[in-house]
């Protein structure tokens, strides 16, 4: 039965909110299967904005069953504080189920993440600082405590003993911070075991079942294919698998049940944190100056481009089809969700990324060498713009201006994937559908 994968297929923020709000009211099963509180979106409810940091959209859809995976790393403070936001605001979370194989943020991972960026000074990776890449970090070297331990006291003293026996001396002796008895951390964590125990359930078991019973499951990527900590821009990744294929290990449905892959680009790129960014239009704080920081200027003002988890400036550029063929291939995307065109409308002439140089050599591929991607310069081509033509009311691919088409087309070329969602708003409605579907 039909299932997709949604994924960003950029540095994250690029637009996945929106279009996880558009689609999800058609599937059965809305399931997050990797990150934590470190992503972020705004979906809309009535008149109103809720940010979800960690539950999945499909929360906002009653016919729509919301899962957490076990790929997921979950901070229960925030699951407790999202989930009382979403009732208070009308939306029930009664029918969220979670794995049991989901590891638990523990709060010396949080100290241990802030600690780690501290030491790194200028290298350091610009993280959420949610104690995200210490928790996975856990989970690999097999000392992790899973939302399963929370059903048994005596096994879950026995685990946070033998972390703690771990990550004390870490703390202590590579950081000087302070260190946990067990006790502190029971008193902080086990009075959450209520909540787990009211939403636990085997998900991989009962998300293959779905699909045997002909239901269709989305699968909702956070942060985006240059994040993912095997196919991003290592080390300034986040400690996941954002990538297609995450879905499959973050859930346990095989990848055979995978049917689509939705990749979301914006029609410009944007990062945060730090790390190669080769289209970067610097801002003046960062260096920029002229045309180029102006550029930047303007898509950061235009787009809005602020974090949603920690408000942060976003760096700008213009769009790059090297790492949009990368993403087409890591992820196997089927058809692109292209968002945000309307920022473009701000400006004469746009410029799209179709190489890189580096040393005298072209690179028409994502290089293998990270220290070519950080010292590569675009190869530009530029293409006339639809300055001053407002496209927010278009509602079909013929409506936009020529030049708007042109440039869609353009990325549909260069990747040879097909641009089958076209995002010319914030609002819902102006989208435009172009050959979607989800079966
Ligand atoms: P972490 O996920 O907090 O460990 O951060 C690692 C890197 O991923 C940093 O550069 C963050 O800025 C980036 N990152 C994490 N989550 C998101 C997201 O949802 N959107 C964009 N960047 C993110």
């Amino acid at each position: 039965m039909p299932s997709t994968v949604l994924i960003g297929a950029q540095w994250g923020d690029e637009g996945k909110g929106k279009i996880t709000d558009l689609i999800a009211g058609e599937y059965d099963y809305v399931v997050r299967y990797q990150g934590g509180n470190n992503a972020g979106h705004t979906v809309i409810h009535g008149d109103k904005k809720l940010a979800l940091h960690l539950i999945p959209s499909g929360v906002m859809y009653e016919n729509a069953v919301p899962v957490i995976g076990n790929g997921v790393v979950i901070d229960p403070g925030v699951l407790v504080k999202e989930m009382a936001m979403l009732e208070a605001e009308g939306v029930s979370c009664s029918r969220l189920l979670i794995s049991c194989d989901a590891h638990i943020i523990m709060p010396y991972h949080k100290d241990l993440d802030g600690a780690s960026e501290k030491r790194l000074g200028k290298n350091q990776i610009g993280t959420t600082k949610r104690g995200i890449g210490p928790c996975y970090q856990d989970k690999m070297a097999r000392r992790g405590i899973r939302v399963q331990d929370l059903l048994d006291e005596k096994v879950f003293r026995m685990k946070v003993e033998a972390a703690l026996s771990q990550v004390n001396p870490i703390l202590e002796k590579v950081y000087g911070l302070h260190t946990y008895t067990v006790e502190e951390i029971i008193e902080e964590i086990a009075p959450y075991s209520s909540i787990f125990r009211q939403h636990m359930a085997e998900t991989t078991q009962l998300l293959n079942d779905a699909l045997r019973e002909g239901k269709n499951i989305l699968f909702e990527g956070a942060q985006g294919t240059l994040l993912d900590i095997d196919h991003g821009t290592y080390p300034f990744v986040t400690s996941s698998s954002c990538c297609a294929g995450g879905a499959a290990t973050g859930t346990g449905v095989g990848p055979t049940k995978i049917t689509k892959v939705l990749g979301i680009q914006k029609a410009y790129v944007t990062r945060v944190g730090s790390g190669p960014f080769p289209t970067e239009l610097r801002f003046p704080e960062d260096g920029g100056e002229g045309e180029e920081a102006a550029a930047g200027e303007l898509l950061c003002s235009v787009g809005h481009e602020y974090g949603v988890t920690t408000g942060r400036k976003r760096r700008c550029g213009w769009f790059d089809a090297v790492i949009a063929r990368y993403a087409a291939e890591v992820n196997g995307i089927t058809d692109i969700a292209l968002t945000k065109l309307d920022v473009l409308s701000e400006f004469d002439t746009l410029k799209v990324c179709v190489a890189y140089e580096c040393d005298g050599k072209r690179y028409d591929y994502f290089p293998m060498q990270q220290s070519v991607l950080y010292h590569s310069k675009p190869i530009y081509e530029e293409l006339p713009g639809w300055k001053g033509v407002d496209i927010t009311g278009c509602t079909s691919f013929e409506e936009l201006p020529e030049n708007a088409q042109r440039y869609i087309e353009y990325i549909e070329e260069l990747t040879g994937v097909p641009c089958s969602i076209i995002s010319v708003a914030p609002d819902r409605d102006q989208t435009i559908f172009r050959g979607w579907s989800s079966k």
